[in-house]
């Protein structure tokens, strides 16, 4: 009996101590970047507003392929975050899922790198090293 809680005593430090590394692993090394260039068209500004069930990253605007929008976050734990974003220009209003955390995690490996045209937006695969892992927009609601 006495054996038994100590297992259990040692099973309980234990499994605290990974849910504490892995807690401080991500705060410290997974600061995940998204980063996305406009690839809609010449003289096409890209209005983008992202957001996520907590935060509201506001609206901005991006030139054609000179400059990046990007933004930092820190998935949680249970791999449930996700944020989308509005994309805005003239002739064009779309929603898109720019990070779900199942999908992307792993493919990204904290940088997630993306190319908006269109059609669509379109992922960098670090494997193939090329922008290859389109999506469609999300269906309009
Ligand atoms: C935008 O980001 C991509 C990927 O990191 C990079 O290759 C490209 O040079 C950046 N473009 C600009 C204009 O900074």
């Amino acid at each position: 009996m006495k054996n038994t809680t100590q297992i259990l005593q040692w099973l309980l430090v234990v499994v605290f101590l990974v849910v504490v590394a892995n807690t401080t692993s991500r705060r410290i090394e997974a600061k995940t970047l998204v980063t996305m260039a406009n690839l809609l068209g010449p003289d096409l500004v890209m209005n983008v507003h992202c957001k996520s069930k907590d935060d509201d990253l506001g609206p901005h605007s991006v030139p054609y392929k000179v400059a990046n929008y990007s933004f930092r976050f820190e998935p949680n734990l249970w791999e449930t975050t996700q944020f989308w974003c509005r994309f805005l220009w003239t002739g064009g209003d779309h929603y898109f899922d720019i990070y779900i955390d199942t999908r992307d995690a792993l493919k990204c490996n904290e940088i997630c790198t993306w190319k908006i045209y269109t059609d669509g937006p379109c992922m960098y695969d670090r494997y193939k090293e090329e922008y290859s892992l389109c999506h469609d927009w999300n269906p309009p609601k």
